[in-house]
This record gives C-alpha cells, sequence and structure tokens, in this order.
C-alpha cells in the first residue's frame, strides 16, 4: 500500500540532506511534522547547514555522516530506523566535472543509487522520491518540454540521471509495490529567506543564478555572457528558473500525497514522473537586467562565445505536477534574486 494522505508525521530519511536543494527539503520536512534522518558524506556539502536547518525549524533531525557507497554504515541507519520513504538527493552534479571524471561520476551517482536502492528493499522501504534534471531532455528544441518527450543526454552526468530513471523504472516492473515519483528539476535558486542557508559552490561557481549573485555584490569584477545570437529573444541563453524553496515544498507534497497523485494521474502502475519548474523562460540578459533592479547596482557584463554543450533553452511543461501534487512554483525570480543576494552577503563566506 502506498501513503494515505498526511495527516500524520512519517519518518524520511534524506540522502544529501546536507546538500543545497536538500537542506531546504530538509527544513520544509520538519516544519511540516515529520521526523528526519539524513545521510550525507559532506563532500559538497557543511554540517553547519543542518545545524542552521534545525536552528530554522526549532526541531532536531538525525545525521550520520556517510557515503552512499558504505553499505555497512548505511545499513546500520536502515536497522536503526522504521523508514517509511526516502528522498534520495545524494549526488554529483557538476557537468564539467562529469566529462572530465565520468568514472567518479558513474560510480557515485550510479552505484549510490543501486546501493540505496537495495537497502530499501532488504528494509522493505519502497516508496523513493529521485532528483532527476532537465537535462536528460537532452538537446530537445521544442518548448515546453514535457514529461513524455524523448530522452537523450549530452554528458556523463546527464546519463547517470536517465540511467538511474531507467533503473528505477525496471525496479517497480519488477515488483510494483515500489512507490516511486521521479522529479525532473529545471534551474533551482535563490536561498531560505532567512539568509541561513543557500547554495554554497566552492571554487567558481558554475551555474548562473550563484555567479551573477558574487558579481553583483562584487566578489567577482563581471559577468561573461555564455553565447548572445542563439535564437532567443535577446540572443542569450533561456532557462526556467525556479525558487529552491518552491522546490522543496514540491518534495514535501510529493512524499505526503504519494497515493492521491498516483490516484489522480489515473495509473495503476505507482511510477511518476513530473517536472518541477516554473513553466517561463528567462534569458540570460534579462536575468542580469533583473539583477541590477533587485540590488540597484549595475552589472559588468562581457560577451563571451557559446559554453560547448549548453543547449539554447529550457522551459518546463509543469502541468502534470500541478494537476498530480497541486504543486505550482510561486515565488517570482525577483524573490529568487532577493534571497540568492542576501545569501551571498550574509552567510555563505562561513559555509565554504
Ligand atoms: P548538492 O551538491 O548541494 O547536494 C548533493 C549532496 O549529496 C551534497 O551534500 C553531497 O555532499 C552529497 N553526496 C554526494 N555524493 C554522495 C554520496 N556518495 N554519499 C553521500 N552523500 C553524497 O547538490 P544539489 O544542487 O542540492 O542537488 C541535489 C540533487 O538534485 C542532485 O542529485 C542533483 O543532481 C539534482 N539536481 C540539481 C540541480 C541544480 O541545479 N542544483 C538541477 C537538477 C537536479
Ligand atoms: C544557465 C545559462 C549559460 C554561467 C546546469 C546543469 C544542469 C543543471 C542546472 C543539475 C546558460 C549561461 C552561465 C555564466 C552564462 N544542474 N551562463 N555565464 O546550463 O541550464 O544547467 O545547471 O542537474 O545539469 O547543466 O545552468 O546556470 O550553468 O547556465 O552566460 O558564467 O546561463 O550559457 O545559458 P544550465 P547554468
Amino acid at each position: 500500500m502506498g501513503l494515505a494522505a498526511q495527516d500524520r508525521s512519517m519518518k524520511i530519511l534524506v540522502t544529501g540532506g546536507a546538500g543545497y536543494i536538500g537542506s531546504h527539503t530538509c527544513l520544509e520536512l520538519l516544519q511540516a511534522g515529520h521526523d528526519v534522518v539524513v545521510v550525507d558524506n559532506l563532500s559538497n556539502s557543511h554540517e553547519e547547514s543542518l545545524r542552521r536547518v534545525q536552528a530554522l525549524a526549532g526541531r532536531k533531525l538525525e545525521f550520520h555522516r556517510l557515503d552512499l557507497l558504505d553499505a555497512p554504515a548505511l545499513r546500520q541507519v536502515f536497522a536503526a530506523h522504521r523508514l517509511e520513504a526516502v528522498l534520495h538527493f545524494a549526488g554529483l552534479k557538476a557537468v564539467g566535472e562529469s566529462v572530465t571524471k565520468p568514472l567518479a561520476y558513474y560510480h557515485n551517482n550510479l552505484t549510490g543509487s543501486i546501493r540505496l536502492c537495495e537497502l530499501m528493499h532488504e528494509f522493505g522501504v519502497r516508496h523513493l522520491v529521485f532528483s532527476s534534471s532537465a537535462t536528460v531532455y537532452g538537446l530537445a528544441e521544442k518548448m515546453p518540454l514535457t514529461e513524455n518527450m524523448p530522452l537523450s543526454a549530452t554528458n556523463p552526468y546527464g546519463r547517470t540521471k536517465l540511467m538511474i530513471e531507467e533503473i528505477l523504472r525496471d525496479l517497480h516492473v519488477a515488483d510494483p509495490r515500489w512507490n516511486i515519483a521521479i522529479l525532473r528539476y529545471f534551474n533551482p535558486v535563490g536561498a531560505h529567506p532567512s539568509g541561513r542557508i543557500g547554495e554554497a559552490p566552492g571554487g567558481v561557481p558554475n551555474n548562473l543564478f550563484p555567479y551573477l549573485a558574487q558579481v553583483a555584490v562584487s566578489q567577482r569584477p563581471e559577468l561573461a555572457v555564455f553565447g548572445n545570437d542563439y535564437p532567443t529573444r535577446d540572443g542569450t541563453g533561456v532557462r526556467d528558473y525556479l525558487h529552491v524553496w518552491d522546490l522543496a515544498q514540491a518534495h514535501v507534497r510529493a512524499i505526503e500525497q504519494f497515493d492521491e497523485a498516483f490516484l489522480r494521474a489515473g495509473v495503476a502502475d505507482p511510477y511518476l514522473v513530473m517536472n518541477l519548474g516554473t513553466g517561463s523562460g528567462v534569458t540570460v540578459r534579462e536575468l542580469v537586467d533583473a539583477f541590477q533592479r533587485v540590488y540597484g547596482q549595475p552589472i559588468p557584463t562581457v560577451d563571451a562565445p557559446p559554453r560547448p554543450g549548453d543547449v539554447v533553452g529550457a522551459c518546463a511543461g509543469a502541468e502534470r505536477a500541478l494537476r498530480l501534487l497541486g504543486w505550482r512554483a510561486e515565488r517570482p525570480i525577483s524573490t529568487a534574486i532577493a534571497d540568492a543576494l542576501a545569501w551571498q552577503q550574509r552567510c555563505a563566506e562561513v559555509l565554504r
């Protein structure tokens, strides 16, 4: 049986819960009354984030510093708790790094996910929400991107997401008792409005939003705009930027409404794929202008060649998440910018 509509707390395992999206989701889960157990190897995060999550929530969570590849350590966590569901965020996510270190990405992301599923099976835990990515739509040009579109990947990172989606589908076909929700995130951005948690990329940020925030607060001299003659409104790349807080709230809905979502889908099989995005695209230049409006300062930019592997545009068809979860992204880009700037100015340094 799936999880009924929840008016009771559940005990939820959050892999990668110290990370950017995981920490925001842990906060939402705690504030929704659920009990949270986090496993994270802190390879791209800090335990301080979890201390701040607990302070913000006014509630405790349980944290185990471990690697998903360490099956004995992970087994101890399953043995110690009657877990009811798993939110699986843990994984390496830098596209460029995945091209230079493919084996590290395949081992970490694929083997880690398989180890997790093996232990879920061993302990009879069969509710799983997986962090997938719009990157699985590959170079698709038709916008908006909808869940039934053909999938492909243009880099090892994207291929790990595609392969894990297939592994989970095969797992569900083999044993339909597995309730699986695959959530394809578009571009999560921003930070918690408290300024206490956010994205703490070590070194030079790969992604536009954190890089722009650092330019805005003069931590970096200028933004290089990768490509300015794409077939878009102003020649620069288009993306679907959604507030990480909206994204966190989608996970609480997904975990609390497993059954309802499947019933609404009219599917016998509880295996669902949903895009999580705003459904609106923003160009790089539009984002720069928005940052300038919110921050009130000019943002220096310089035109640069297109970045290899970049898609022209990616924008979510977000209707299914609305229909099945009753979820839509609520927060405007200006809120994400203000929250990202507050984070950048107040606390990011401490977590580096
Ligand atoms: P993040 O790097 O901040 O968080 C991932 C967390 O997983 C980190 O805390 C890291 O220490 C941990 N981790 C990695 N490998 C691990 C392992 N083997 N064992 C234990 N812990 C491990 O990344 P994020 O932005 O929060 O992304 C979370 C998930 O969402 C990832 O799977 C990512 O691929 C996916 N996603 C992210 C984006 C994005 O733009 N941020 C977009 C789409 C999908
Ligand atoms: C956005 C736009 C760039 C930096 C990446 C990953 C993807 C997913 C989300 C995990 C593009 C332009 C960027 C800069 C720029 N992560 N840009 N100057 O490329 O949509 O996706 O993050 O799943 O897998 O590939 O996001 O923020 O890197 O780029 O002009 O310094 O900003 O060309 O048009 P992207 P991004």
